[in-house]
């Protein structure tokens, strides 16, 4: 709640996505979902359709890592992922990625301790959350931004609106700007998170949004879930209400609880002294140019950061990766399927690719070699 209106920043644990552009996330998350025949997780669909979205090699490697098992939901960092844009009162305007630090510290389980917990306490992440805010050892994160001047996009050796890549900190260093306290537990959890409906378009004067496919897909995506999920009015209920003064002429709709704005004038322009439109919160101009078309990314480097993540690690985070990387693929129905994935591993870092083979009991592809 600020006081120019609600701002949600809808992120995620890792800075990069599986995929970078919104038309393929219904088929990513069919793969995610349950079998429609069987209804049973199929490691077969996953691996296919990631081995056939290279793109994904990046945020598979992390989700593979050890952070892919956080200890607790206070043992992890948080970004915003995408490219988004700050635009201050002259109309000047540079890129931004938002970076949350855990001051707990990174914490992670091994598999075999985490498959122990989720049998023996599948409420653990909500109860160790729960349980510390409770006794006042309230989690922290420190908020960093990273700033790209507007015109280095054009020229970055990675695209900045692709959010399968990360920026390195090298070239844009992270600097402090705050941080965020979860200083209290919600009073009742069906009125304050059940009904809760956060969007990426849900936005303030000063935050604008960037050229990414998949930033651009959730800004409409949520807001349709919202109205479907919780109902017409779902910003009129007291969690999603802003706490600023609230114009607008939505009137009728399922669940109108309140007096559905009276006898107000409800419509702009109006001869009743209603309200009347603002142009404080327009979204700063930007030239654009060339022929307006559904077309993929032009670049197509999905190996050197996910390669680059794997030579980082140590030898003893780079043998629990190969081995969650191979327990996962094990059960693929195609050798065809493996095959290609392990090339995509082996493009990234030719060691990395060899040892899932090995575990797979399979060879590298001899065109990749
Ligand atoms: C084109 C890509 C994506 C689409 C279409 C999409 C769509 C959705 C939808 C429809 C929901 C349910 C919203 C609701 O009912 O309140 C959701 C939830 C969520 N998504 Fe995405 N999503 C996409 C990518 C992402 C990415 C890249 C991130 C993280 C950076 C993300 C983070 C989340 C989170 C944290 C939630 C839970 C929000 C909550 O519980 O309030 N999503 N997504």
């Amino acid at each position: 709640y600020t006081e120019e209106g609600n701002y949600d920043l809808v992120g995620n644990n890792t800075p990069v996505f599986f995929i970078r552009d919104a038309i393929k996330f219904p088929d990513f998350i069919h793969t995610q979902k349950r079998d429609p025949r069987t209804h049973l997780k199929n490691p077969t669909a996953v691996w296919d359709f990631w081995s056939l979205s290279p793109e994904s090699l990046h945020q598979v490697s992390i989700l593979m890592s050890d952070r892919g098992i956080p200890a607790t939901l206070r043992h992890m960092h948080g970004f915003g992922s995408h490219t988004f844009k700050w635009v201050n009162a002259e109309g000047d305007g540079v890129w931004v990625k938002y970076h949350f630090k855990t001051e707990q510290g990174v914490k992670n389980l091994a598999p075999d301790v985490a498959a122990k917990i989720a049998g023996e306490n599948p409420d653990y992440h909500t109860e160790d959350l729960f349980n510390a805010i409770e006794k006042g050892d309230l989690p922290s994160w420190k908020l960093y931004v990273q700033i790209m001047p507007l015109e280095d996009a054009d020229t970055y050796r990675f695209d900045p609106f692709d959010v399968t890549k990360v920026w390195s900190q090298k070239d844009y260093p992270l600097i402090e700007v705050g941080r965020m306290v979860l200083d209290r537990n919600p009073e009742n959890y069906f009125a304050e998170v059940e009904q809760a409906t956060f969007s990426p378009g849900t936005l303030v004067p000063g935050i604008d949004v960037s050229p990414d496919k998949m930033l651009q897909g959730r800004l409409f995506a949520y807001s349709d879930a919202h109205r479907y999920r919780v109902g017409a009015n779902h910003q009129a209920l007291p969690i999603n209400r802003p706490r600023s003064e609230v114009k607008n002429y939505q009137r009728d709709g399922q669940m109108r609880f309140d007096d559905n704005g009276g006898r107000s004038v409800y419509y702009e322009p109006n001869s009743f002294s209603g309200p009347t439109e603002s142009h404080e919160n327009k979204q700063a101009a930007y030239p654009v140019s060339g022929v307006a078309d559904s077309v993929a990314y032009d670049h197509n480097n999905h190996y050197t950061q996910a390669g680059d993540l794997y030579r980082l690690l140590s030898e003893d985070e780079r043998t629990r990766l190969v081995a969650n990387i191979v327990e996962a693929m094990k059960p693929v129905e195609k050798e065809e399927i493996k095959l290609r994935q392990i090339q995509h591993f082996y493009k990234a870092d030719p060691e990395y690719g060899k040892r899932i083979a090995d575990g797979l009991g399979l060879s590298v592809p001899q065109q990749v070699k």
